[in-house]
């Protein structure tokens, strides 16, 4: 967890006030494969927006929370699996998840998530109850805290909201 120091104002007596130090969340956002093309690929089921254009916008409502994000979007199953496997060590208190393909397939990827035991919430763009066969299985679901859907790039905000809200009551699981 990182650490902030913010000077306590308010109602604690003048002689009393001194540096308190607060814990700020961390939040690391994964994005898998074929991500990277947001805004160019499959507008129907994926929206106009870019990644860039979603990143903004939840790194503003990060700053609204006063908590730490950062981003990483890979297309290669290892790089997630790292990123994942170092959280803990990097002071990461939970994950938004959106494993994009690697949802239907990767074991490596949930492995990872159970050894760091990390709490997360498992985001998609669109909708995958309304698509294909092979999209309506998710490696993640089961043990994920929360699952978002179809709701296109709100549906990160609203995860980050989530969040924020369980570990503020510490209730991460
Ligand atoms: C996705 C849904 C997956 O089935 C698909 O492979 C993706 C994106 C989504 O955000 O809707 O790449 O995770």
């Amino acid at each position: 967890m990182a650490q902030r120091r913010l000077l306590a104002r308010s109602k604690i007596a003048p002689q009393k006030r001194g540096l308190i130090t607060l814990m700020a969340h961390s939040i690391l956002v994964l994005h898998g494969p074929n991500l990277n093309l947001m805004g160019q690929r499959e507008p129907q089921w994926y929206g106009d927006s870019s990644l860039s254009a979603l990143e903004l916008r939840l790194n503003e409502r990060a700053a609204t929370h006063g908590c730490q994000l950062r981003s990483v979007q890979s297309n290669a199953e290892h790089e997630l699996v790292d990123e994942v496997q170092q959280a803990p060590a990097a002071g990461v208190d939970f994950l938004l998840l959106n494993p994009a393909a690697f949802t239907h397939t990767s074991i490596a990827l949930r492995d990872a998530l159970l050894a760091t035991a990390l709490p997360f919430i498992e985001v998609h763009l669109s909708n995958v109850h309304a698509r294909d066969d092979f999209r309506q299985h998710s490696y993640f679901s089961d043990i994920a805290s929360g699952i978002i859907t179809g709701l296109g790039a709100l549906g990160y905000e609203l995860a980050l909201d989530a969040a924020v809200q369980q570990l503020s009551a510490g209730n991460e699981h």
